[in-house]
């Protein structure tokens, strides 16, 4: 009986070591603030994870997520994604960008961008970012007032040009 205790000690000090370093293996980074920006505009959102090159093999990942689903962004024609790494003494730093070109109203709702490491199992997660994509007011008005306009005048200056040839002949 009074060798158990000290074993049982010293598996559960092990444990308490190994936790902590295999937690801090990799890290997730970026923006806590919400962003709202006007359809049709670009838009970048920038994840950044700290991770350490010789136990990890990283995998990282940007999700979508509203009140009715959630879904991995991985279409390259509906999404870009883009990453770059740099690489310090031990760790390495990936920043991985999702880049709207033209931002549509559907694109509201929570991005969520997490990593985990494929040999060890470990992960983390990022915070949810919230996106709000408002509408162009000024859209509709370019779109019909300003074309209709532009294309009207020629026709109206070629019209009146026409009746003052045939009033004067
Ligand atoms: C959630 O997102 C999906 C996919 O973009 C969309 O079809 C659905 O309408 C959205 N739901 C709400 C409540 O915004
Ligand atoms: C990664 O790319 C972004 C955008 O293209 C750039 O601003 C940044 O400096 C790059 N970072 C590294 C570490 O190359």
């Amino acid at each position: 009986m009074p060798i158990f205790y000290p074993t049982a000690a010293f598996l559960i000090m092990v444990v308490l070591c190994i936790q902590p370093t295999s937690l801090s293996a990799v890290k997730v980074k970026y923006s806590r603030d919400p962003v709202t920006k006007t359809e049709g505009l670009s838009l970048s959102l920038k994840c950044t994870v700290e991770y350490k090159t010789q136990d990890c093999n990283i995998e990282t990942n940007w999700w979508y997520e509203n009140s009715s689903a959630r879904f991995l962004l991985f279409d390259p024609n509906t999404y870009l994604i883009t990453v770059n790494e740099t690489e310090t003494d031990e760790d390495r730093l990936r920043n991985i960008f999702l880049t709207f070109n033209s931002l549509k109203l559907q694109d509201s709702g929570s991005y969520q961008c997490d990593a985990t490491c494929l040999n060890s199992g470990t992960q983390a997660k990022g915070h949810l970012v919230r996106l709000t994509v408002t509408a162009d007011l000024n859209k509709g008005l370019k779109d019909s007032t300003w074309n209709s306009q532009s294309k009207a005048d020629p026709a109206a200056l070629a019209l009146s040009a026409l009746i003052l040839l045939l009033w004067c002949y």
